[in-house]
């Protein structure tokens, strides 16, 4: 598939945008501070470092992309390929687990990934959301493939 170019100007700190890359979607997430703030915490995650699938290099810092603030990801959850929903902080989902600081969370068998797309412990999905090839043409133009 051809590379996909996308203008994320529009994409507001807290919200995010899907594209179509190969078939997929992938998820353009401008996190704020609030969101970068709380990715600090690793203690529940099964995949701290991105070690268990190959990943860009640039996806294996604690934020998992090129630019803190901007996060890309295949929003496909890595367990049986369900889509995951976005769940803020602020989020009254009965299915989240105490203390919930945000990220997505998988209704088909309750995985929970953070706002790194980082996979947390104890959930069926085995490992962190896929980081596409991408970089960036300008400040908010996107190449992603
Ligand atoms: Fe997402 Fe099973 S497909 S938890």
């Amino acid at each position: 598939g051809a590379p996909v170019e996308v203008d994320i100007s529009d994409v507001a700190p807290g919200s995010l945008k899907t594209v179509e890359w190969r078939g997929k979607p992938v998820w353009i997430l401008r996190r704020t501070p609030d969101m970068l703030a709380a990715l600090e915490q690793t203690a529940d995650l099964a995949d701290p470092a991105s070690e268990r699938e190959q990943q860009p290099p640039y996806a294996t810092n604690n934020v998992r992309s090129v630019k803190p603030e901007v996060l890309v990801v295949v929003g496909i959850c890595t367990h049986l390929g369900c889509s995951p929903t976005n769940q803020p902080a602020s989020s009254d989902n009965p299915s989240l687990p105490a203390g919930w600081k945000g990220g997505f969370f998988c209704p088909c068998h309750g995985s929970t990934f953070d706002y790194a797309g980082r996979v947390f412990r104890n959930k069926p999905a085995p490992s962190n959301l896929e980081v596409p090839p991408y970089q960036f043409l300008a400040d908010n133009r996107l190449l992603i493939g």
